[in-house]
């Protein structure tokens, strides 16, 4: 069950949950003894250098846990650990406190690229902290500041450290606030793709799945920790700013317009935006949920979103009910980009989308966006689900069924590696998180699945799942356990197939 144990929850994760007080003998998930070589295992082969620091953290954190469990009781204010012991992003997020308002504020000029920043933190440490870590990629950061003092702070890679005068105490809340200022540097994904905050001709296109999020503020980068966010951004008038939520005002001085939008559900950080340019802004609402449309001034031809509302209801009629207080979509001309991203109420698009990519971003609201994965390599729960979702609306519309679909996908040579190579709930690599494996075979996955269980268990596994873990974090074995409590099947043989196993499955 190797599987499984790349699903041990990381010592930080314990931590967030108050657990470090506990020996810790097994897995949380699966069960299984804590695979001690695994944080060293993955992160080697990932980032090299920087993982030494990460492990040296680690293997002090494990000592206090697993050495000494009697003195953990007191223990002393220690450092948080600096990443969340991610299989493929090891630094992304950070231990010993637990994220719940991110307050942005924000002033881009682009035509000197230029991003001035305040970020401030609404945390609750999770252990005695004596200093933690921020993720932020790139800027001069000028101050920061821990419950209104001066703190000491220090950059090593995308770290940010952060010493704070005094020590803070397991379960206190605390604030912190980033000022920071310059060009924000793009991101490259191990895939070659990029993120973060991208210009563009006339604003920014920001992205940040799943590494680019540290590029415009300073967050603790980890899908786990989700919070609620205030985004207040200033642009040259004459600029639209579309960030999560709802818009709560925009004010208007000479030169000038500050937008302020306010995320009030929990949000996975690699989910915000602040996509920003010339655009038309078509304010309406879908079933009484408030709706923003913005396009790029020099895109024509928008008639496929007005197909939206009817998208929102038949996935609520599926799915179950739309989970967020906004929806909408933003429309850039961001031709770098390459892809469109499921941003929290309102998906960004590089390109007026055609009528499946705005059926896939929007079904992500539901599965990614509310229910979101624990650790990458799961990235099939978000792919694989919004790539079916692209069928099933298409089978609703009177198009192909998600049937045919799968059909014609299973018609691929066994030789095509493309497809059949990469099992969707182990990529391997994160070169392979947004490939065929976790978007085609998944969702194939998901189509093997309902034929095999039948519609009525089926819709009733994709329902109870959205509803079960809204706002939630998740794994596969999760996912599996559920599909066998509803259907009553033993699906142990039929997901180690199509979810684990390389190559085309040729009996399931
Ligand atoms: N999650 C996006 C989607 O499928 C795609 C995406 C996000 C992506 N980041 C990426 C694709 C980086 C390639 C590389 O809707
Ligand atoms: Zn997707």
């Amino acid at each position: 069950m190797q599987a499984a144990c790349r699903r041990f929850i990381g010592l930080d994760e314990r931590a967030r949950r108050g657990w470090q007080k506990r020996r810790v003998e097994k897995c949380l998930k699966c069960g299984h003894a804590p695979p001690r070589a695994m944080l060293a295992r993955s992160g080697v082969q990932i980032l090299g250098g920087d993982v030494k620091r990460f492990l040296a953290y680690a293997a002090a954190f494990l000592a206090v846990l697993v050495i000494a469990p009697v003195a953990v009781a007191t223990p002393p204010a220690g450092p948080g650990a600096p990443g969340s012991g991610d299989p493929y992003f090891p630094l992304a997020g950070n231990g010993g406190y637990d994220v719940q308002h991110y307050g942005l504020r924000l002033t881009y000029t682009p035509g000197q690229r230029h991003l001035a920043g305040a970020t401030r933190i609404t945390a609750v440490a999770t252990q005695d902290l004596s200093q933690f870590d921020l993720d932020l990629r790139g800027f001069a950061v000028t101050a920061v500041l821990v419950d209104g003092r001066p703190a000491t702070f220090w950059r090593s890679g995308q770290e940010l450290v952060v010493a704070p005068v005094g020590s803070i105490a397991d379960g206190a809340p605390f604030r912190v606030t980033v000022l920071y200022a310059g060009t924000p540097k793009v991101i490259i994904d191990p895939d070659g793709a990029i993120e973060g905050w991208v210009p563009t001709s006339d604003g920014a296109f920001v992205v940040g799945e799943p590494q680019g999020t540290p590029g415009w503020f300073a967050c603790s980068d980890s899908p786990r920790d989700k919070a609620t966010y205030d985004i207040s951004v200033s642009v040259p008038r004459g600029l639209t700013v579309m960030a999560n939520g709802v818009l709560v005002s925009r004010t208007r001085t000479t030169h000038r317009t500050i937008w302020n939008w306010r995320e009030a559900d929990p949000m996975a950080t690699y989910l915000a935006t602040a996509t920003l340019g010339r655009f038309d802004l078509a304010r309406s609402s879908v079933d009484g949920v408030p709706s923003y449309v913005a396009v790029d001034k020099t895109l024509g031809h928008r008639a496929v979103l007005s197909k939206l509302p009817a998208m929102v209801r038949y996935y609520s009629s599926i799915f179950g009910p739309y989970p967020f207080d906004a929806v909408g979509a933003i429309v850039d001309h961001a031709p770098r980009v390459g892809y469109a991203l499921e941003t929290q109420t309102k998906p960004v698009f590089d390109s007026m989308p055609d009528e499946l990519t705005l059926a896939h971003e929007l079904a992500h609201q539901w599965y990614g966006d509310s229910v979101t994965l624990t650790q990458w390599p799961d990235i099939w729960l978000h792919e694989g689900f919004a790539t079916w979702a692209e069928w099933i609306w298409r089978e609703h519309t009177g198009g192909i069924s998600a049937h045919l679909a799968f059909t014609r996908l299973y018609a691929t040579p066994a030789s095509k590696k493309s497809l059949w190579a990469i099992p969707p709930a182990d990529p391997g690599t994160p070169a392979e998180l947004f490939g065929d494996g976790p978007y085609e075979r998944g969702a194939m996955t998901l189509q093997a699945l309902r034929e095999k269980v039948g519609d009525g268990a089926f819709f009733t596994i994709m329902r109870s799942w959205a509803q079960a873990h809204k706002y939630g974090n998740v794994t596969t074995p999760e996912f599996i356990a559920l599909a066998e409590q509803v259907s009553g099947a033993d699906l142990g043989a039929f997901f180690q197939t199509w979810l684990y196993t390389p190559g085309k499955p040729s009996a399931w």
